[in-house]
């Protein structure tokens, strides 16, 4: 099995108090934070950029793992890595010619390239960035359509996973979007090892509990 990597989407925190909600998950377990930047044009949504990512790096150590739904990703490398981010997922329904120059950008930069694809998106398309002379490290296969948080699971995405496991037994494959206690299971039989979750930690009346029972799913 490849190792656990839990990390709880601070989309569903209380951003006012971030610094706070992030140490309170690392405390409660969690590997990494994810951070979802939207940028009102890729998803109907706006959310936080690179000040909000520099002003939690000043409070924490912690894994900044960086989901990027925006339309032109290349425009925010230099300022994500500035600001602190650790890890870089860009979509690669916007990265379609210029992947390359791309992944070499986010490295360079000191960040770890991943891409991610939206339900409609085939995983063949995914397949050359992984096996590129300068690949990725991850693949995101989202379970929701991206841009808001407390959606329902699409179980059918995990033909893509299964798929990205068999071809790639020992690649960071992350799923975001609906997973929590009574889907997680499903993800991780089919090969998910990184597990975003909002709404399922932040809303529990225990959040470390989730976190727990996320990773014990993952590690059986
Ligand atoms: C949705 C985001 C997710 C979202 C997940 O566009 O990419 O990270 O916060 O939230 P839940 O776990 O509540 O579905
Ligand atoms: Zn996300």
């Amino acid at each position: 099995v490849v190792s656990p990597k839990i990390a709880p989407s601070m989309l569903s925190s209380d951003f006012a108090n971030l610094a706070a909600e992030a140490n309170r998950m690392i405390d409660l377990g969690a590997n990494w934070l994810h951070m979802d930047i939207m940028d009102g044009h890729f998803v109907p949504n706006l959310t936080i950029g690179a000040p909000v990512i520099e002003s939690l790096r000043k409070h924490t150590n912690a894994y900044l793992d960086c989901h990027l739904m925006v339309t032109n990703p290349m425009d925010y490398v230099e300022h994500m890595a500035k600001a602190g981010a650790s890890g870089f997922t860009f979509h690669v329904e916007v990265a379609k010619e210029n992947w390359q120059q791309l992944v070499q950008k986010i490295k360079s930069a000191g960040m770890r390239p991943a891409v991610a694809l939206k339900p409609g998106t085939p995983v063949e398309l995914v397949y050359p960035l992984v096996e590129g002379t300068t690949p990725v490290e991850m693949v995101l296969v989202m379970t929701v359509e991206p841009g808001f948080g407390g959606q329902k699971f699409m179980p059918n995405m995990m033909d893509k996973v299964r798929a990205l496991r068999h071809k790639y037994p020992t690649l960071d494959i992350q799923v975001d979007g609906g997973l929590g206690p009574s889907t997680i299971d499903t993800a991780a039989a089919a090969g998910a090892n990184c597990i975003v979750a909002g709404s399922s930690v932040f809303g529990a009346p225990e959040p470390g509990d989730v976190i727990s029972l996320l990773r014990t799913s993952v590690e059986k």
